[in-house]
């Protein structure tokens, strides 16, 4: 099931997420809800607090951008070793429509649960070790903004509080025009 993004600044972006304890169906089932929100958002990953879930829990997909990539399912992960540093035009999908550049190591190790509950390691580079460290930000309440100057995080809220207050306008309209249009009957 597709489910809503969470756009910043929220405050459920700001908490750390909690372990999970058990890879189960539920936790399967949440990952596939994220994996299906992703895709269809047109990303390239989402961490579960994105949509309202605070448990470690991330998928990833940088394929085609990458090639011989597909999509994976991080539960629990954490980065074990990072080296060297690299610079990416980083957006997210709870911050839409922006884009800054954002330093951040070139190659990280990670160990996570899988789908089915077993522990992994996974070496990335390229586009995926970027992906890797931003969604693993989202599970301990950190956004790529938090990595900009003050000044233009200020500036990406502001639009961000606009663009919310739209979004609130759009939805009170179409609930207006719905309600004209059952009276109507
Ligand atoms: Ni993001």
């Amino acid at each position: 099931m597709v489910r809503e993004i969470v756009i910043w600044p929220d405050p459920v972006l700001k908490q750390v997420a909690k372990p999970v304890d058990r890879v189960d169906d539920g936790i399967r089932r949440l990952l596939d809800d994220m994996a299906e929100t992703m895709y269809a958002a047109d990303g390239v990953g989402l961490a579960a607090p994105q949509i309202g879930e605070l448990l470690r829990c991330i998928v990833i997909d940088t394929s085609p951008r990458q090639e011989g990539q597909r999509l994976i399912h991080l539960v629990n992960p954490e980065i074990v070793e990072a080296d060297g540093t690299t610079t990416y035009t980083e957006g997210c999908l709870s911050i839409p429509g922006e884009a800054e550049e954002v330093e951040r190591a070139a190659k990280v190790r990670v160990r996570a649960l899988d789908r089915e509950g077993a522990p992994f390691e996974l070496e990335c580079e390229g586009l995926l070790a970027i992906a890797v460290q931003h969604e693993t930000d989202h599970l301990d309440g950190v956004v790529f903004v938090d990595h900009l100057s003050s000044l233009k995080r200020e500036v990406i809220r502001r639009r961000m509080k606009k663009l919310k207050s739209e979004r609130a306008t759009e939805t009170a309209d179409e609930l207006r025009r719905a309600v004209a249009h059952k009276s109507a009957l």
